[in-house]
């Protein structure tokens, strides 16, 4: 599909989300702060591995203002063995700010969401549309993937201005009603079908009649990121 016909991967996208999305601790219950923790441990580790991770850490900190209250040695005991530290170092900056602005509760605001620290445009826009339903998109890495494949793109997936790019043409698609579930379908379908290293299951994707890789049988060189 080109960029004016994105709009066709959302009906398709949301039926295969409905029937294949995995059962996932923060999804039965997608409030704001489960949400962020749960997208700030996926950044750099495994959903496996971060299964247990979330639930020990939801348990101890069960809300915002307990996060901002813990001693350091708290928060990095919880954090052990996921490594990147500051993720959780901003986490506690950010719940501070949020009690000391906010009250303790995550605004429903997506400009509010960025400007805390830590957080940066796919984690705001998956707050945002999962937590909130507001119509912002949430892209990564493995969304940029999906999204360059369906398009037959060669641009740069590491560049700033292509990612700006995909995430505008996101937002122009996003179903309002869904905006959550849309997120969400995206980074789905790039975990367990649109899948890195040249191995996409092609054969089981809602998307297949849709994606111009497929089509051309250039799905295993896509998507182009700048040689390391
Ligand atoms: N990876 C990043 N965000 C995710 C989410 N919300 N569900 C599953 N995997 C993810
Ligand atoms: Fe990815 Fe294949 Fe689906 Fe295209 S058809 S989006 S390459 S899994």
């Amino acid at each position: 599909v080109g960029d004016s016909q994105l709009a066709a991967i959302v009906q398709p996208l949301l039926s295969w989300y409905d029937t294949h999305a995995r059962v996932l601790p923060w999804r039965e219950h997608p409030a704001p702060y489960r949400v962020w923790v749960s997208e700030i441990m996926l950044q750099q580790t495994r959903v496996e591995a971060v299964k247990p991770y979330f639930e020990r850490f939801m348990t101890a900190l069960p809300t915002i203002r307990d996060l901002a209250e813990a001693p350091e040695d708290v928060i990095l005991k919880l954090w052990e063995g996921l490594g990147y530290y500051n993720r959780v170092r901003n986490m506690q900056k950010a719940a501070r700010k949020l009690v000391a602005e906010y009250d303790g509760q995550m605004p429903a605001d997506f400009d509010a969401i960025l400007a805390l620290p830590g957080i940066g445009s796919y984690t705001a826009g998956a707050i945002a549309s999962i937590a909130f339903g507001l119509p912002y998109p949430a892209v990564d890495g493995n969304v940029l993937r999906v999204l360059s494949r369906i398009e037959k793109s060669y641009d740069d997936i590491l560049k700033q201005s292509v990612k700006r790019h995909f995430e505008q043409e996101i937002k122009a698609v996003i179903p309002t009603d869904r905006a959550g579930d849309f997120s969400q379908s995206l980074i789905e379908l790039g975990a367990i079908v649109c899948v890195p290293n040249g191995a996409p299951k092609c054969g089981e994707c809602p998307l297949a009649a849709l994606c111009q890789a497929h089509r051309d049988g250039v799905e295993t060189e896509l998507p182009k990121k700048t040689p390391p």
